[in-house]
């Protein structure tokens, strides 16, 4: 464990076999389900999620308990999707989630379910995460075996089922009302919002679509309270998240942190610093954000302070580049990300995505010209807020950011025909 670490959410590194039901039910596991039923109305459920402050780890930020609120009492089903596509480069927290304690997934989304009233959940799983979809089937069904799930759950006259669906690899599946499209067995394209899913979502339904991270915090906040959590993060941005780091560092993977803690921990202390080499810059948030320069490594890792900083903590993926990385190659290779994974369904998105990429390309190569930068740059304002979801946004964040802080280092791709640091994309460091 890494200096003043505690784990919570990735308690299965203190308790071996916790994947296990008999070992979580040892260590308190479904003792928080347990209660909810017995101590709790479906709207204290809510009404604590909601006191707690959680909000959602998918990327967006939301408030939890606020987006349970607005399903519509109008008696018809409800759906709880709990989203586990995680395909955003540089996260990586929900594989690790699922497939070390699946049984803390299950029980978040029985007491999640239970506070909504609905009674049929699924799991989207990304279609590349094979253990973790096998970790789930079992957890699933040992939950079923030992009367967590199915009828009548521990005889408090709630019957829920959950099943699990895998998808076949696309990042767009991630998007929530994508992921409902291919749930309902459709092409994963975005819908148009409104109606969000909370009003019309799966099979046109009310719909609760939350990331594994969230609902993973939902039997903590029962056994411990709203006040715990509060005593963590900010007001704004309470309690613990779940950080992927990766990249130029001494010990890449995740940590679990309470908001606000400062990028320079993070980094240094828990991931062991930059190794090799000196810091050039971070993406806090998974690719989709604007990366941070190191003279913003004390910027605190909560919601507020990290828009502030012009970038935004997103999933929680945080890639650290050193001084040998290439802008223009780190940029081709993001955008190359994007212009793959582009459904298609937006015309700036598919097409400014596949220039951006071409540009980029030459730009990597040596081959390009004095006007390829404002060529990026009005391709990208082209696509920024012009289509239904935010995946063109994202091919740009990391781009925009690396034009306007390393401006010097594209302009020298073009001046001095390739790459002044002599670095190519594969330069990178094996640990
Ligand atoms: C292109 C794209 C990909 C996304 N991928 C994921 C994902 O893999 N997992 C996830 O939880 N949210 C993802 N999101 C965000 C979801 O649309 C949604 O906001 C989230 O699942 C809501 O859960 P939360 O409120 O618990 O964060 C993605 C969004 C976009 C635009």
């Amino acid at each position: 464990m890494a200096d003043g670490q505690r784990y919570y959410l990735l308690r299965h590194r203190e308790v071996p076999d916790i994947d296990q039901i008999a070992v979580y039910e040892a260590h308190e596991g479904y003792s928080a389900l347990r209660r909810a039923l017995k101590e709790f109305t479906p709207q204290a459920v809510v009404d604590l999620v909601k006191a707690s402050g959680l909000r959602g780890r998918g990327g967006a930020g939301f408030p939890t308990g606020m987006k349970w609120g607005f399903l519509p009492n109008d008696g018809r089903p409800r759906y709880l999707v709990v989203n586990s596509d995680e395909a955003e480069p540089g996260t990586f927290k929900d594989r690790e989630l699922i497939e070390h304690n699946p049984h803390q997934l299950i029980e978040g989304m029985v007491i999640s379910a239970y506070a909504i009233g609905s009674h049929e959940a699924y799991i989207y799983c990304r279609g590349e995460f094979l253990h973790g979809a096998e970790q789930l089937r079992r957890a699933i069904r040992e939950a079923y075996a030992r009367g967590y799930l199915g009828e009548n759950i521990l005889d408090s006259g709630y019957s829920l089922d959950i099943h699990l669906y895998r998808g076949a690899g696309a990042y767009i599946c991630g998007e929530e009302s994508a992921l409902l499209e291919s749930l309902e067995g459709k092409r994963g394209q975005p819908r148009l919002k409104p109606p969000f899913p909370a009003v019309a979502g799966l099979y046109g339904q009310p719909t609760i679509v939350n990331n594994v991270e969230t609902i993973a915090n939902v039997p903590m906040l029962i056994l411990h309270g709203a006040e715990w959590y509060r005593s963590m993060g900010t007001e704004k941005s309470p309690g613990l998240k779940i950080m992927s780091v990766s990249g130029h560092v001494r010990r890449p993977g995740n940590y679990e942190v309470p908001l606000a803690t400062p990028l320079r921990t993070l980094i240094e202390t828990y991931a062991g610093g930059v190794e090799p080499g000196q810091l050039k810059a971070i993406i806090p948030g998974g690719s989709s954000v604007p990366l941070l320069t190191p003279d913003q490594i004390d910027t605190p890792l909560d919601y507020e302070s990290m828009m502030a900083a012009g970038t935004m903590l997103g999933s929680g993926g945080c890639i650290v580049m050193n001084d040998r990385t290439c802008m223009v190659a780190a940029a081709a290779r993001l955008v190359k990300f994007y212009r793959v994974e582009s459904c298609g369904k937006c015309t700036p998105c598919r097409e400014g995505t596949y220039w951006m990429a071409n540009v980029l390309e030459r730009l990597e190569a040596g081959a390009g010209t004095d006007r390829d930068l404002e060529l990026l740059l009005d391709l990208a304002d082209n696509i920024g807020g012009k289509c239904l979801c935010p995946l063109g946004d994202a091919s740009l964040g990391f781009m925009v950011s690396a034009i306007r802080h390393f401006r010097d280092e594209f302009e020298a791709h073009v001046r001095e025909h390739g790459c002044p640091l002599g670095a190519n994309r594969y330069d990178t460091v094996n640990h």
